[in-house]
């Protein structure tokens, strides 16, 4: 019954928004392990970080656990799409595991990078969240090389062996402009820095904070659909903020509180890279007895990135 308290108001769609490429390659790539192996296929860590698409696969006979250690000895595992320190693949060989990875192709590209930079014994600033298990794999490429600098502070800290040798990688889902402002920190106090060709953050990422960046500036409130821990949901949410719109991160429409949409005539919509789309249309729905004619669907870049799938299930 909370959807009349929005009656009257209007809906604004951000666009893109919801699953990237490398969440819906990974969510296959479990699918297919799922048909051609048979259940149970054991996945290290959520394959995504979204609780909806970790529950659908597990009633399709995935079976999701923290470590390498916990899977018996020979079974088809998958590792998830953030990436794993090597330590965690060579765990899996040791234990004959059929491996299939999903690992995101952007992340593999940050690994290479790490690796690139430390075959020329650079120090390597990670800018990130340390706790992020993205950061813990690419971290783990090269433990004695790598920096993690988790904001502006730390980067104007931190210490280089030689600050001549020195280079910068980043994690694939943070705010553009905080990375952006930690990454001049670092530029101005090491000059020779070398700097990844091509942006870390991804394309989803950086799209979908511009989609949510538009809609917040015309909405009494934003709503967005993603899991505590994903990384690039959160983001979202601090963007909606920084924009000066009230805005909250919701599992699904059944976390949605009443008292929010109070006074909100305009409540932008939009869902993190791992979260299912059926998940912001059942929200647009409750939301909507208001009526197609009032929704409006900002759309500010088109996506056509996809990624071929492992030769296990290709
Ligand atoms: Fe890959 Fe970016 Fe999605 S790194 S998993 S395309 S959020």
């Amino acid at each position: 019954q909370w959807c009349d308290a929005a009656a009257g108001g209007e809906i604004l769609l951000a666009s893109p928004r919801s699953f990237c490429a490398g969440v819906e390659r990974a969510i296959e790539i479990v699918e297919r392990a799922l048909e051609r192996y048979g259940s149970p296929v054991y996945v290290r860590r959520q394959i995504v970080h979204n609780a909806h698409v970790v529950r659908r696969l597990e009633s399709l006979g995935a079976v999701f656990v923290q470590e390498i250690a916990e899977i018996p000895a020979g079974a088809t595992t998958v590792l998830a799409a953030h990436g794993v320190a090597p330590s965690v693949r060579e765990a899996a060989v040791d234990r004959g595991l059929k491996v299939i990875d999903a690992t995101c192709p952007l992340v593999t590209k940050v690994h290479n990078e790490v690796r690139r930079y430390r075959s020329r014994d650079d120090t390597v600033f990670l800018i990130g969240h340390a706790d992020h298990e993205e950061v813990e794999g690419t971290f783990g490429e090269a433990p004695d090389h790598v920096v993690v600098v988790e904001d502006a502070a730390a980067a104007a800290q931190v210490r280089a062996r030689d600050p001549e040798r020195v280079a910068y990688v980043m994690q694939t889902t943070l705010a553009v402009d905080e990375a952006d402002e930690i990454a001049s920190v670092l530029r101005e106090r090491f000059p020779a820095m070398s700097a990844p060709r091509r942006d870390d953050i991804c394309y989803a990422t950086t799209n979908r904070q511009r989609a949510v960046r538009a809609v917040a500036e015309h909405a009494d409130l934003v709503l967005v659909v993603g899991s505590t821990n994903s990384s690039n949901s959160q983001r979202l949410v601090e963007v909606a903020r920084r924009q000066g719109t009230r805005a909250y991160l919701v599992d699904d429409v059944s976390e949605v509180d009443l008292r929010w949409l109070a006074g909100a005539r305009r409540i932008g919509i939009t869902a993190g890279a791992s979260a299912p789309p059926q998940l912001v249309e059942e929200l647009t729905r409750c939301l909507g007895g208001l009526g197609r004619d009032r929704l409006r669907e900002s759309q500010v870049a088109d996506e056509d990135v996809q990624f071929t799938l492992p030769r296990e299930v290709g």
